[in-house]
């Protein structure tokens, strides 16, 4: 299918499996996504305690059983709607990294890197390590033809105060960035720092550029898009969800003050 009429700059309250069968083919230059995690992840406003009431409730998760064949039908259906020349960048948690790496390879993506995403302030345990790291998986179709802009955030010349050159620190694949709390204002659950949506659209996208997101959460992709004078689209199943960030979108506000929900 191929439909210059299609509209971006919109995002659709739905599920993304459906969804992507209206989308045309090689139509999107970017996919930026956060998938469910099926950890039986259940985003309830009792397990928030200061700023509980803010958290919007209705996590929407896939069951552990249903995971490898739910990751097959988006990312067959993601390998269709990208351009030759595009990139996708998956986030996991390791829980379940092998079903993603699994079918990442059976969709025919080539893995370009695997990036490690350093938080601060993972959840303390006392009988194991604390998980401080998310895994961010950097893929394309065509490793000829994929878009990768080296010094759109540091000059080849420019250096720190040690004489070390910042656009090698910056392209290492550990990304130390911190998440975002949003203290007093509306939030989801689970969200990603513009920060690193920001580095990723630098380095893999131009302006103007159809950036992607199926599981939009907060809308952090489609709003970081925005900003950077990029076109968007995404899905997000939870109607609550989605009016949140459609909000976002509309009044141009990266965060919502409790008065305007
Ligand atoms: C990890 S969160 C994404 C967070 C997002 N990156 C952000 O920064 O806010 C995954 C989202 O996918 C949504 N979701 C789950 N299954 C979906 C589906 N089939 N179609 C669309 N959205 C879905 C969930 O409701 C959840 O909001």
């Amino acid at each position: 299918m191929k439909d210059d009429s299609f509209q971006f700059n919109r995002i659709v309250q739905g599920d993304c499996l459906t969804g992507m069968s209206d989308m045309p083919d090689a139509c999107v230059d970017l996919i930026v996504t956060d998938p469910p995690f099926a950890i039986e992840f259940k985003a309830k406003r009792s397990n928030y305690h200061r700023t509980a009431s803010r958290v919007l409730e209705g996590y929407h998760e896939i069951s552990t059983a249903d995971y490898g064949q739910f990751t097959h039908r988006w990312m067959d259906a993601a390998f269709r709607v990208l351009k030759c020349s595009g990139s996708m960048y998956v986030f996991s948690g390791w829980n379940h990294l092998k079903d993603i790496l699994t079918v990442i390879d059976d969709t025919g993506f080539i893995t370009v890197n695997h990036l490690i995403w350093k938080y601060q302030f993972g959840v303390v345990t006392k009988r194991r390590f604390v998980t401080s790291h998310y895994h961010c998986i950097y893929v394309c179709k065509d490793e000829k033809k994929r878009k990768f802009f080296p010094f759109s955030r540091f000059d080849p010349t420019a250096r720190d105060t040690q004489g070390g050159s910042l656009h090698y620190r910056d392209k290492e694949d550990v990304w130390s960035i911190h998440r975002e709390y949003w203290h007093g204002d509306q939030k989801t659950p689970t969200k990603l720092p513009s920060e690193i949506i920001r580095k990723i659209l630098s380095y893999s996208s131009e302006e103007n550029d159809v950036i992607f997101d199926p599981f939009l959460g907060s809308g952090q992709v489609a709003v970081v898009s925005k900003k950077m004078n990029r076109r968007y689209f995404g899905f997000e199943i939870n109607p609550g969800y989605y009016e949140f960030a459609k909000k976002r979108l509309d009044q141009n506000a990266y965060r919502l003050k409790p008065d305007d929900e």
